[in-house]
């Protein structure tokens, strides 16, 4: 992604990645040709390849490389008991708030959290004009410590989040009203301060089981995979004989009926979820926070996007069950952003489930020979929050030698839709014959695309843009040297190989092993 000055550049390379997803097949709104259904959506032909790619680099990462750690597939209809025992049912709520003049409805906590990045702006503002004045010399330390502006401007900043938090911690809706009138927040679509009163909202969908004659029961959508794994704890535990400290992995939908659906894929009613939980002794859950802390930042920081698109938000308000807990952001165009949790949920859950199934959930430890009821480090990351990174890290627009701009998707070469373009220079001559048969041979081992519609050049740029690390040419020397031309996406070099040696040369490269090589 461009270096970006301003928050108007910002978005406007957002919205180019957003048509960019749909242009060439990674993204499409769901039910597109009915215009859409607000943050639902569908992912094309190439958006699934990469999508795969990233789950299977979670996946690979967490049950090859871990011994002790375990995949299950839960169903996403549950017993509608066990979303009472996890507290969703009564406690899994967002505050909202209603606008009486353009009857919008907006989550106070949200409207309150965009007032305090407002502050944020107008001080990265006031940085970004002394920076130009004062060039080589300025020193940013030195100047939000001393420049009187910026110094407001942040103890009011401060000021907010203080009272924010308190209100939040304490549940106190008609505080956070009284945030939104004091800071004269307004509503973005009226532009009037004529606020309802905040009212809680539980974000879980509901749907019924079982015809009419039998009677029904309401279900959920489960809004989080983690209690697929918890109530299937005792099942793998002992089918799997596993010794504590293990871990439980899945993959799946998750559903929420979020109000503020913004960022595209970044906030969705239907989104996947790649969870693990991993059971320990009591007492030894931070130390195991604290390594899984690393471990999945290490997972991230592998993807080779930089070290500084990435940091650690250690929460300020933690839920009443846990005792530690923080998310990793990555550098948005529109700031930095959750992407995964990863929370020490102590034993609230198994404790929960073993109440109200009555059955008896605990671990003899063989060491000890005592039993106990194990605590629990989970690490949870959206797939799709994930996908967004990935694309917003990749799509780079780059001026060339002879002024014209390509559109590249650098995408790490592990996680690229399609690995290999293979492209006749023309369509004649037995020239397509060989290439079909580089294909037939190639597709066992990655994903490879024939192409040869267009000019060689078109058709290198739109591969560029689906972000295939390599294109092979086959012209008519190949005829008689059994030689083909690789290009490389990045540095656009082009070498003459072998067809024999574009197996070893490529799939080395390519492969989810490549990417989980580093994580050791
Ligand atoms: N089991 C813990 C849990 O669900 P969470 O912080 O609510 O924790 C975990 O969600 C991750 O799921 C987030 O870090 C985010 O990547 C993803 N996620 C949550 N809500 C989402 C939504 N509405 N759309 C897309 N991804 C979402």
């Amino acid at each position: 992604m461009p270096r970006q000055t301003n928050m108007a550049q910002q978005e406007d390379v957002f919205k180019k990645i957003v048509s960019h997803c749909k242009e060439y097949g990674f993204v499409f709104p769901s039910s597109d040709i009915y215009d859409g259904l607000g943050a639902v959506y569908d992912y094309g032909q190439n958006g699934v390849e990469l999508k795969n790619n990233i789950k299977q680099y979670w996946w690979q990462s967490m049950v090859l490389l871990h011994q002790n750690i375990v995949g299950i597939d839960a169903a996403i209809f549950m017993h509608p008991t066990t979303w009472k025992a996890s507290g969703h049912v009564d406690a899994f709520n967002d505050p909202l708030i209603d606008n009486r003049d353009s009857k919008k409805r907006y989550r106070a906590d949200v409207l309150i959290e965009d007032q305090m990045a407002k502050y944020d702006e107008k001080i990265d503002k006031e940085i970004a004009k002394a920076r130009k004045r004062f060039g080589d010399a300025f020193d940013e330390a030195q100047f939000r410590a001393t420049n009187g502006r910026v110094l407001e401007l942040q103890q009011k900043r401060d000021a907010l989040h203080e009272r924010f938090q308190k209100a939040m911690n304490a549940n106190d809706l008609d505080e956070l009203k009284q945030i939104i009138i004091d800071e004269e927040i307004v509503c973005p679509i009226s532009g009037t301060r004529n606020w309802t009163d905040v009212r809680q909202f539980n974000l879980m969908f509901k749907t019924e089981v079982g015809s009419t004659a039998e009677g029904t029961s309401t279900i959920y959508l489960r809004p989080e995979t983690a209690q697929g794994i918890f109530v299937n704890y005792l099942n793998v535990q002992k089918t799997g004989r596993m010794k504590l400290p293990f871990g439980i992995a899945q993959i799946g939908k998750a559903f929420r009926n979020e109000i503020v659906a913004r960022q595209f894929i970044f906030r969705m009613r239907e989104f996947e979820q790649m969870e693990m939980q991993f059971f320990v002794k009591p007492g030894t859950e931070l130390e195991w926070f604290s390594k899984w802390k690393q471990t999945r930042m290490a997972w991230h920081q592998a993807l080779g996007f930089g070290a500084e698109n990435y940091r650690f938000h250690d929460h300020d308000k933690l839920a009443h069950y846990a005792n530690a807990a923080t998310d990793i952001e990555f550098h948005m165009p529109f700031g930095f952003k959750e992407v995964e949790g990863i929370h020490s949920r102590t034993n609230f859950d198994l404790s929960q489930h073993a109440k109200y199934s009555g059955k008896k959930i605990e671990y003899f430890d063989p060491e000890t020979n005592e039993s106990y009821t194990p605590f629990v480090i989970e690490t949870s990351i959206g797939v799709d929050r994930m996908f967004l990174s990935v694309m917003c890290h990749s799509y780079c627009e780059e001026q060339l030698e002879n002024g014209e701009t390509r559109v590249v998707l650098r995408l790490p070469a592990a996680l690229a839709p399609v690995k290999l373009a293979v492209l006749p220079l023309v369509k004649k001559d037995g020239l397509p014959e060989i290439a079909q048969e580089i294909v037939n041979d190639l597709r066992f081992h990655f994903n490879c695309k024939y192409d040869e519609k267009d000019t060689i050049g078109k058709r290198y740029r739109r591969m560029d843009a689906i972000g295939c690390p390599y294109c092979v040419t086959i012209d008519h020397d190949t005829l008689n040297d059994h030689c083909v031309t690789l290009r490389d996406r990045d540095t656009m070099e082009q070498h003459r190989v072998p067809i024999a040696d574009l197996q070893s040369i490529i799939e080395d490269k390519v492969s989810i092993t490549s990417l989980l090589k580093k994580l050791l």
